[in-house]
């Protein structure tokens, strides 16, 4: 499907979101493995998290759509069914890496793989720590699906995680689960906390200090009733849309303002956004609040360092906002970008050199020089949710229309992203 973006001049309205996706997937996989019924409110409906579901309903676990509840009958730390079938996890690298923790402790093989995006990206991550925790795993090259997983015992380790990456901490507190003992994991830099929280409130021993975080093995999990918040990464299209066009005044309601995921709303407010941030409430261990979001005149920036993993997902749309602020903006650090759905630094350099706008490209990020005029342009996306979603918002303020190629993949977090775009831009 090809998308045609329509530069606009006036933007307003109030909109909700879908669930927050990392939350989604995390309260699948853990009511799953819970004892008894839980019920999901406010689910994600991206292609990704479909995923996930499908994977557990192939491994015997019920779930089912009730009103605006997903009911999951979890079987039990250890009760999941061998698929006899190959696991296909889609595009969803949070579906095979966190899941990978959880078939670690089961007693049965499987195989899981994904789509000609997720048979490129790195698993060795997940692979290293598993093996260290004596699970049987193997991987095309030792690095790419289609990943083999002999379940069984599990022992308890302390592991430093080489990378920023809040999946591979997640993948090792889930096999941990399964361990007679403490697991230990020391991150390199805070990344998102979900799985933690998450755990916690289904009764897990989790402990955390810092940049270390532990979990008690064998668990055994309590169903729960979770609220996913509004997804932060999704809102960000829509927020920046309203920075960027002249007119542009946003009311974003119920987004998830969790600690390890607001750094957006701190570099937008450094950059000289105009954002109220109102209603902030926590509704089951995460923060939540509603964004009252007003056209701005912003300032490049450097942006570096320890933030980068809490802003990993919004990289792109804030390179489009850099396009449009006073002065340079110079992204270091990133170089995780390059193994997400695509190599994002590569995506974004390409396209944003196709709209005009003047782009270096770093082995670790991006210099992008702001003030530019944005021209019409076709916008590759390979197949990456996060570009066509960036790049509809840089055509809201081209100067003629921007073809989006592929513009479906944006169904992989949210669905309903051109209808909601639609909607706000009507004037
Ligand atoms: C996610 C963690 C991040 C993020 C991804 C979702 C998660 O990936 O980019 O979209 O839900 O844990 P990494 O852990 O690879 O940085």
């Amino acid at each position: 499907m090809q998308k045609i973006i329509t530069p606009v001049s006036t933007l307003d309205g109030t909109i909700t979101l879908p669930g927050d996706k990392s939350i989604s997937h995390r309260s699948l996989i853990i009511s799953a493995i819970a004892e008894g019924r839980s019920e999901i409110e406010n689910l994600s409906p991206g292609q990704d998290v479909q995923s996930t579901r499908l994977c557990l309903e192939s491994m015997g676990v019920e779930i089912t759509d009730e009103e605006h509840i997903v009911v999951v009958n979890g079987v039990g730390l250890t009760g999941l069914k061998n698929p006899h079938k190959v696991l296909d996890i889609g595009n969803s690298g949070t579906t095979m890496r966190l899941i990978s923790g959880v078939l670690a402790g089961q007693d049965f093989a499987s195989v899981l793989t994904g789509d000609d995006s997720i048979k490129q990206r790195p698993m060795s991550r997940i692979i290293k720590p598993l093996r260290q925790m004596g699970v049987e795993i193997s991987a095309k090259k030792d690095e790419y699906a289609p990943i083999k997983i002999q379940g069984g015992e599990v022992n308890a380790i302390e592991y430093q995680v080489p990378i920023a990456s809040a999946q591979v901490k997640s993948c090792v507190m889930f096999a941990g689960l399964f361990a007679h003992g403490r697991t230990v994991i020391n991150e390199k830099a805070v990344t998102r906390d979900h799985s933690e929280l998450m755990l916690s409130r289904f009764g897990a021993s989790v402990q955390k200090e810092g940049l270390r975080v532990s979990v008690d093995g064998p668990a055994r999990l309590q169903p729960q009733q979770v609220f996913v918040p509004g997804d932060i990464s999704s809102a960000a299209y829509f927020i920046a849309a309203a920075l960027l066009v002249p007119d542009g005044s946003l009311l974003v309601k119920n987004v998830g303002i969790n600690p390890t995921r607001r750094a957006l709303l701190e570099l937008l407010a450094d950059l000289g956004a105009d954002i109220d941030i109102i209603n902030v409430r926590t509704i089951e261990n995460e923060l939540m609040a509603d964004l009252f979001v007003k056209h701005s005149k912003l300032k490049g920036m450097k942006i570096e360092g320890a933030v980068i993993p809490q802003v990993i997902d919004e990289l792109p749309i804030l390179a489009v906002l850099a396009t449009q602020a006073e002065g340079v903006t110079e992204i270091s650090d990133a170089e995780e970008l390059r193994f997400k759905e695509s190599d994002r630094l590569r995506s974004m350099s390409f396209n944003l050199q196709r709209m005009g706008a003047t782009v270096k490209e770093k082995k670790d990020g991006l210099i992008i020089e702001g003030n530019a005029s944005l021209i019409g342009a076709e916008i590759e996306t390979f197949h990456d949710h996060r570009i066509a979603m960036s790049f509809a918002i840089a055509g809201l303020v081209a100067n003629s229309e921007t073809h989006i190629k592929g513009a479906n993949c944006a169904n992989i977090s949210y669905p309903d992203f051109y209808n909601i775009l639609e909607e706000i831009t009507q004037n």
